[in-house]
C-alpha cells in the first residue's frame, strides 16, 4: 500500500470494501473513470479482496482498517452486506474519510441519522446507492417532466414481481433477512426515482405477506441448501407525498412472472413511462391524454453504470458543490421503507417524517470518462 500524501488536485484516492458479487460491476467502472483512482481493495475474506484487486488491476488489498487507512484514500465505497453497512461506514468516518454506501444506507433510520450526524461532525460526506437515478435513462425522463411534457405529475404506479433471487445469488440468505427482502432490497430503486420526481414523502399505508418460509439456494456452491425467510416477499404498498402526488407501489419476491422497471407517473396532460430504476438506460416513453400510442425518447447522456453516484461525490467533493446521491435521500427513502414496515405491522397509516432537497438533474454533457480533476 502506497504511503504518500493527499494531493488535492489529483483524482480523489478511493478504497472498495466489501468484494462480493457487486463488487465486479462497481470495480469496472470505478477504475475506467480519469477522475478517481482506486488504491486498495478489502473483504473479511482476504483472498476475494486480493482475487479483485488483481483482476482489475488495483495496487492494495488488505483488511478493511488498512484500506480505509490508506493515507490517500478520501473516499471509502461500502459494498458490504446491509448488516455490516453502518459498522464500516462509522469507521471510515472516524478515520476522517467521505464513504459512499451501497444500498440500505443502514438497517434502520435511527442508525442511518446516527451515521449522517457522524459524518457532519467529521466533516465528511455520505452518499448512497441507487445511483441508478443518475442514469441517462431516469435523467432524460426527470429533464421530460421538469420541461412540462407531463403537465403537472400528480400521481405513480411502480411494480417489481420476481421469483426471488434465491434463484440465482449463491449467498442469498442476507437478501431475505431484515434489511433486505423486496421491500429494502428493490425499494431503493423505486422509491428513490419516485422521489426525484415527487420530493419527499410523507405518509404511507401498507401490506405484506409471505408466501413461503423457506426457501432453497437455486445456484452455486451451495445448491439446494434451504434457509429461512425472516421478511414479508410481496409488499403492496400507498404513498403521499408532501406536494400532494400520491403513488400505488407493489413489491414482490413471490411471483413466477418476472415484471420489473415498471414505473409509470401520470400527470395532468400525459403517462411518462419511466426506464427501469434498477438500470442506468432505457427509453422513456409518453403517451398524452387522448393519443392510442406512446411517443418512443431515446435516453440521452451518459450511460456508465454502477459508480457514478460515487464519481459525482467524488467531484463534489472537489469543487465543493452538493453531491446528488446524498445521504439525506437515502435517509428519506430508508425512513419511506421503514413506514411501509410499520404499516404492514401495525395495519395503520404511517408518516414518513424526513425530507431531503432534491437533487439537481445532471447537465446534459456530464461525462463519467472526462478527466476533471486536473
Ligand atoms: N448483488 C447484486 O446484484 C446487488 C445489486 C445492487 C446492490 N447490491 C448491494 O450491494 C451490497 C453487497 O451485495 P453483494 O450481492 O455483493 O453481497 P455479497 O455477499 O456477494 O458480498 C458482500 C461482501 O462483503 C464482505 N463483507 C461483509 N461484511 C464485511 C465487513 N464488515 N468488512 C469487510 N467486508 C465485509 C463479504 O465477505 C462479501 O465478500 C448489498 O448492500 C446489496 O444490497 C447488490
Amino acid at each position: 500500500m502506497g504511503t504518500g500524501v493527499m494531493d488535492t488536485a489529483q483524482p480523489v484516492g478511493v478504497a472498495v470494501v466489501g468484494c462480493g458479487t457487486i463488487s465486479d460491476q462497481y470495480l469496472a467502472n470505478l477504475t475506467s473513470f480519469p477522475d478517481l483512482r482506486v488504491l486498495c481493495c478489502a473483504d473479511l475474506d482476504l483472498e476475494r479482496a486480493k482475487t479483485q484487486a488483481e483482476k482489475y488491476g488495483v495496487p492494495g488489498a488488505g483488511s478493511t482498517a488498512q484500506a480505509i487507512g490508506h493515507p490517500e484514500v478520501e473516499l471509502v465505497v461500502n459494498l458490504t452486506i446491509p448488516a455490516a453497512h453502518a459498522e464500516v461506514t462509522s469507521q471510515a468516518v472516524a478515520l476522517g474519510k467521505s464513504v459512499w454506501v451501497e444500498k440500505p444506507l443502514a438497517l434502520d433510520t435511527a442508525a442511518g441519522r446516527e451515521l449522517l450526524a457522524e459524518a457532519a461532525q467529521a466533516g465528511v460526506r455520505l452518499g448512497c446507492a441507487p445511483d441508478t437515478v443518475l442514469g441517462a435513462g431516469l435523467q432524460t425522463a426527470r429533464r421530460l417532466i421538469s420541461d412540462g411534457a407531463i403537465g403537472e405529475p400528480r400521481t405513480a404506479l411502480a411494480l417489481m414481481q420476481d421469483p426471488g433471487p434465491d434463484r440465482w445469488h449463491p449467498d442469498p440468505e442476507f437478501l431475505f433477512r431484515p434489511g433486505a427482502g423486496p421491500l429494502y432490497d428493490m425499494g431503493p430503486y423505486y422509491l428513490t426515482a419516485l422521489a426525484s420526481v415527487f420530493g419527499p414523502a410523507v405518509s404511507v399505508a401498507a401490506l405484506g405477506r409471505r408466501s413461503r418460509d423457506q426457501r432453497v439456494i437455486g445456484r452455486g456452491a451451495r445448491t439446494g441448501t434451504k434457509f429461512q425467510v425472516d421478511v414479508p416477499t410481496y409488499v403492496a404498498s400507498l404513498l403521499g407525498y408532501a406536494g400532494g402526488a400520491a403513488a400505488s407501489v407493489l413489491f414482490s419476491f413471490d411471483s413466477p412472472l418476472r415484471r420489473h422497471g415498471f414505473v409509470e407517473i401520470t400527470g395532468t396532460e400525459a403517462t411518462l413511462a419511466m426506464p427501469d430504476p434498477n438500470g442506468f438506460g432505457g427509453e422513456v416513453r409518453i403517451r398524452p391524454a387522448g393519443s392510442a400510442e406512446w411517443t418512443v425518447i431515446p435516453a440521452t447522456g451518459a450511460t456508465a453504470g454502477r459508480g457514478i453516484g460515487a464519481l459525482d461525490m467524488a467531484r463534489a467533493i472537489r469543487t465543493g458543490v452538493p453531491h446528488r446521491a446524498s445521504g439525506d435521500l437515502a435517509l428519506h427513502v430508508l425512513d419511506t421503507m421503514e413506514a411501509v414496515a410499520r404499516s404492514i405491522a401495525g395495519g395503520t397509516f404511517e408518516p414518513v417524517p424526513t425530507t431531503f432537497p432534491v437533487p439537481d438533474v445532471l447537465p446534459a454533457g456530464w461525462d463519467p470518462q472526462a478527466r476533471t480533476l486536473t
